[in-house]
């Protein structure tokens, strides 16, 4: 019936039918999302889906291969003149999230040129720095589940070790790593960074009773943990990403020097999170992508150690009370952002923030 069928390869297919349904006046693609907004899981992704302030983000719902199969679908607003958004949920740990967000940057139906990608997520949170219900932006995400480790049973304390996380190809916890993966290390963009950080100023950010309560046992003791009984506020300090949930001031210790090292003594750890460097890791390899349009907005969950004195296994299992205010706070923090960036569009974002620092991969050789 068709001979010429089997001829005409897929390309051609899709290039004729574009062009048929451009000149038909459907909307051609690629999308170009002026924001793109980059959420793990469900509650995360209902802060600006079931936002009745924000534009609807169910004009456009987009399949493509590779997504999660939990969440199969983008969704992006409908254009208008202050641009498009996406959002897309991208499953939680390091494997989910680096997948899904490479099937994303490697899709024909995005032009991401010019898009400003917002990592919006809750984490755990130092009370050294912070507390829950905090949001914080970091500049440094550093991958401190990248080491050796001995079990703490095993570790030499004859030799003072305090930890049994040794740097990869190093013969001490506190040595440089000398065998490097390349994915330890992301710097962002400090400049973005702190036009947030002024946009939010001035923003209330929620809080809850349940919240409170757990922060008042933060109060007394040394006073190491003091800003951890404090309302919560608006931080720049930086990330660590991990698969494992850690709970516990050892762990929590061990990574904080972990977040020092591997940023030269630049990097002040006050989050933790199971996605940011894999994330930025994919985003490093998409040429097409400016490094210096990503900004990460984390905000406390729950604590990452108990008060002094108090149970890791308490504070594992059973403290996760700044989960409501961190999951309101992505929201609320968030929309300042994305309103940050629509309404100066023309003014600054388009031609994009210049960054005084360096951005990208942190070689560490
Ligand atoms: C997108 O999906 C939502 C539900 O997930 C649905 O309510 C909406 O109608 C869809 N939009 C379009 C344009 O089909
Ligand atoms: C924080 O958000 C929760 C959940 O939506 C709400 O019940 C509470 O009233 C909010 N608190 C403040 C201070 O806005
Ligand atoms: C962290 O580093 C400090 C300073 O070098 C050291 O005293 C402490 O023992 C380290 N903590 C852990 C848990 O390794």
């Amino acid at each position: 019936m068709f001979p010429f069928w089997p001829m005409v390869n897929s390309a051609w297919l899709f290039a004729i039918l574009g062009n048929l349904l451009h000149t038909l006046g459907f909307q051609s693609l690629p999308i170009q999302p002026r924001v793109f907004i980059l959420s793990m899981f469900e509650r995360e992704a209902s802060q600006w889906l079931d936002n009745p302030n924000l534009p609807s983000f169910y004009a456009h719902n987009l399949s493509i291969p590779g997504l999660s199969p939990v969440f199969p679908t983008i969704h992006c607003t409908e254009p208008s003149s202050k641009g498009t958004v996406c959002q897309a949920t991208l499953g939680e740990g390091t494997i989910n999230s680096a997948l899904s967000l490479s099937a994303i940057v490697n899709s024909p139906q995005f032009d991401l040129r010019e898009t400003y990608f917002l990592i919006a997520g809750v984490a755990g949170i130092t009370p050294k720095v912070g507390t829950i219900g905090s949001v914080t932006f970091p500049r440094f995400a550093v991958q401190v589940s990248l080491n050796y480790e001995l079990d703490s049973r095993d570790v030499p304390s004859e030799l003072g070790w305090q930890t049994g996380f040794v740097p990869q190809g190093s013969t001490r916890p506190d040595e440089f790593p000398k065998t490097v993966y390349g994915t330890e290390v992301f710097e962002l963009n400090d400049a973005l960074r702190k036009l947030a950080l002024d946009a939010l100023v001035g923003t209330k950010l929620n809080d809850t009773q349940d919240a409170i309560m757990q922060r008042s046992r933060y109060q007394g003791g040394s006073g190491i943990f003091a800003v951890g009984a404090e309302p919560p506020s608006v931080l720049a300090c930086d990330t660590a990403t991990s698969d494992t949930f850690w709970s516990g001031g050892w762990l929590s210790d061990t990574f904080e020097n972990t977040t020092r090292l591997f940023t030269r003594g630049e990097g002040y750890y006050c989050s933790s999170q199971q996605e940011d460097n894999a994330l930025l890791e994919v985003f490093a390899r998409a040429p097409q992508i400016d490094f210096s349009r990503i900004l990460i907005l984390r905000s406390g969950s729950n604590f990452d150690r108990p008060p002094e004195g108090g149970d890791a296994v308490d504070n594992l299992l059973y403290r996760r009370h700044g989960f409501v205010p961190a999951l309101e706070n992505v929201g609320i923090a968030g929309e300042v952002i994305l309103r940050m960036i629509l309404n100066g569009w023309e003014d600054v974002f388009k031609r994009g923030v210049l960054p005084t620092n360096h951005v990208g991969r942190v070689n560490m050789r």
